[in-house]
């Protein structure tokens, strides 16, 4: 038995390199399955961590041991921290490596790869069709002005000069909100808030949207956008109206072009007019665009009634004035031979890229 030291030391010495042989083994198994920098770092502190690292228990472990079993644990101890410091080693940069390549790849770019057109967007129809009709009343020296969309009954209606029994006001065709507001059915309640703020002689456009109930159909859509203009000054006259609106007609539809003035009746303008162009598809020889009569219906027109004038302070005897109105969406119409206005406002692609240019 008195070996018993000796065994006990050499069955110490053994168990601690098998111990070490099995972290190693398991090592080489772990690490196997290792395939990202996270599982790295991982695998690296379970092992070497200064804490709770296995090989690092077993450093801190062999305290008690004899000189001898100290030395060739120690010696196979630092073996291993040395083989699965390489092997990590070698493990991170091959992970780098392919870490990179792979961002290569990912982030390459094909530059043989043909390249997809830009679609070039285009202006809608209305919206060119409002800026070319601007530019031309711009050029006479006018001046463009906007208002609201929700009106009151009173800008729309009353200061217009339509009497409360007025079938316009009726609930048919005007959209009504809270109390009297409601959504505006001309541009015309702009000449109303326009006269208050400002004295004349001024010369005003006002394009914007306008609303009525209709049912949409070719020729009607409950939206649809207006442009309004008005003029007054000392001496202002019929005739004035008649050739600034003769020169707007050639301006948009060419020189060859003549208007007519029709009778016509509106609340806020005394004498009233329609104003008719002579057809610009088939320049008055008549066509599927002015239904064979060779004249479109252009605008509605007249002087201004001087109870307006009274319902701003305008001194009526002083001031004469000219107003006119149209439908924008009617004029694309003509101008472009659309057949039914609902097209400006279904966004189909086929219809819009016609007028894209
Ligand atoms: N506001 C009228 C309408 O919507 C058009 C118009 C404007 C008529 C100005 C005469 C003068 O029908």
């Amino acid at each position: 038995m008195a070996d018993a030291p000796l065994d006990d030391a050499t069955g110490a010495a053994d168990d601690r390199l098998t111990l070490i042989a099995g972290i190693v083994e398991e090592f080489t198994r772990q690490s196997a399955e290792v395939h990202d920098l996270d599982a790295l770092e991982e695998i690296q502190a379970r092992y070497l961590g200064r804490k709770r690292g296995r090989l690092t228990a077993v450093f801190q472990d062999m305290r008690d041991l004899d000189a001898d079993t100290k030395r060739q644990v120690g010696a196979a101890a630092n073996r291993a921290r040395n083989a699965i410091g390489a092997a990590l080693e070698e493990l991170e940069k091959r992970l780098r490596a392919s870490a990179a390549a792979e961002r290569t790849q990912s982030e390459a770019i094909d530059v043989t790869r043909p390249a997809v057109p830009d679609e070039l967007g285009g202006l809608h129809p209305i919206t060119r069709t409002l800026a070319e009709i601007e530019s031309i009343f711009v050029a006479m020296g006018y001046e463009v002005v906007d208002g609201p969309e929700i009106e009151t009954d009173w800008y729309n209606f009353g200061a217009l000069n339509f009497p409360p029994e007025h079938p316009a006001r009726d609930a048919q065709d005007t959209l009504h909100l809270e109390g009297d507001l409601l959504l505006r059915t001309h541009t015309s309640p702009v000449q109303i808030r326009y006269m208050e703020t400002h004295e004349p002689p001024f010369a005003i456009i006002v394009p914007g949207r306008v609303y009525r109930r209709d049912t949409p159909d070719a020729t009607h859509t409950p939206m649809f956008v207006q442009l309004e203009g008005l003029v007054v000054d000392t001496d202002v006259t019929l005739a004035d109206l008649k050739g600034t609106l003769d020169t707007f007609a050639k301006a948009l539809f060419g020189p060859q072009t003549a208007t007519r003035f029709r009778p016509g009746y509106f609340p806020f303008t005394e004498p009233s007019a329609e104003l008719d162009a002579t057809c610009p598809a088939c320049v008055g020889s008549g066509c599927g665009v002015c239904k064979g009569s060779g004249w479109v219906e252009l605008l509605g027109c007249g002087m201004v009634h001087p109870v307006l004038f009274e319902n701003v302070s305008y001194e009526p005897s002083r001031y004469q004035g000219f107003a006119f109105g149209f439908g924008i969406d009617r004029i694309t119409a003509v101008r472009y031979g659309v057949e039914d206005i609902r097209y400006y406002y279904e966004n189909d692609l086929r219809f819009l890229r016609q007028f894209a240019s």
